[in-house]
């Protein structure tokens, strides 16, 4: 499974650079960083810590302004994967930018039959939002099983990104089940690295190395 940071912040990007296949964006998650520097910036830095896909989102909410969006958005690095949001609009901008060559990642997705018609479109990737699903009392993980069932059965070149992820285990989940792309937050990049026992283990042992070694 390949692993994606869902963050703009730059220096969690430069943590787990190392880590990571790729980065996703939002409006919102660009919004936390202030107004201290323009989308080109912090896009153009991003580049050149991550050499993998870099998901942009346009904000236009019509076919030809996200196209347009698009075209300027993706002169920026040619790593750059961008967001269109699932509506008819957004489906239309996605047929055509699959045209131009430009990839996108279709956002916003809950459910599988979202999912089907982004494959349809073309999209690169189909992002379907687990935690929003799951805060709604609905399970976000199955819409996930559901689309990966139909995009199997079609052969779709589609990869689904398991994205709103939580907690850790929404991350096995999406990997039992064999979702292409998980994007994870760097908090929760954090807590899969850690472990309690992995820490008190490697106490001991650089304890018990110091007493061997007196
Ligand atoms: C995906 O690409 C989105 O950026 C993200 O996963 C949204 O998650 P949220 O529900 O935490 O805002």
């Amino acid at each position: 499974m390949q692993i994606f940071i869902d963050t703009a912040e730059i220096s969690e990007i430069e943590k787990y650079a190392y880590l990571v296949d790729g980065v996703t964006t939002n409006p919102t998650l660009l919004a936390k960083l202030g107004k201290s520097c323009s989308i080109e910036e912090v896009i153009g830095k991003i580049a050149k810590i991550v050499p993998g896909p870099i998901s942009v989102e346009v904000i236009s909410e019509t076919c030809d302004g996200m196209v347009m969006e698009a075209q300027q958005l993706a002169k920026l690095s040619p790593n750059i994967v961008i967001k269109i949001p699932m509506t008819e609009e957004g489906l239309k901008a996605a047929i055509i930018l699959r045209k131009l060559n430009i990839k996108t990642n279709v956002t916003l997705i809950f459910s599988a039959n979202q999912a089907l018609l982004a494959a349809k479109a073309g999209a690169t990737y189909a992002s379907i939002f687990v935690g929003r699903l799951d805060d709604q009392g609905t399970n976000g993980m199955q819409v996930v099983r559901d689309s990966l069932e139909i995009f199997n059965n079609y052969s779709m070149r589609t990869k689904i990104i398991a994205a709103s992820i939580r907690n850790p285990c929404h991350v096995l989940d999406a990997a039992k089940i064999g979702c292409h792309i998980t994007t994870i937050p760097p908090a929760i990049i954090s807590l899969m690295i850690k472990h309690k026992l992995t820490e008190s283990g490697l106490e001991q042992f650089i304890n018990d190395s110091k007493n061997f070694h007196q």
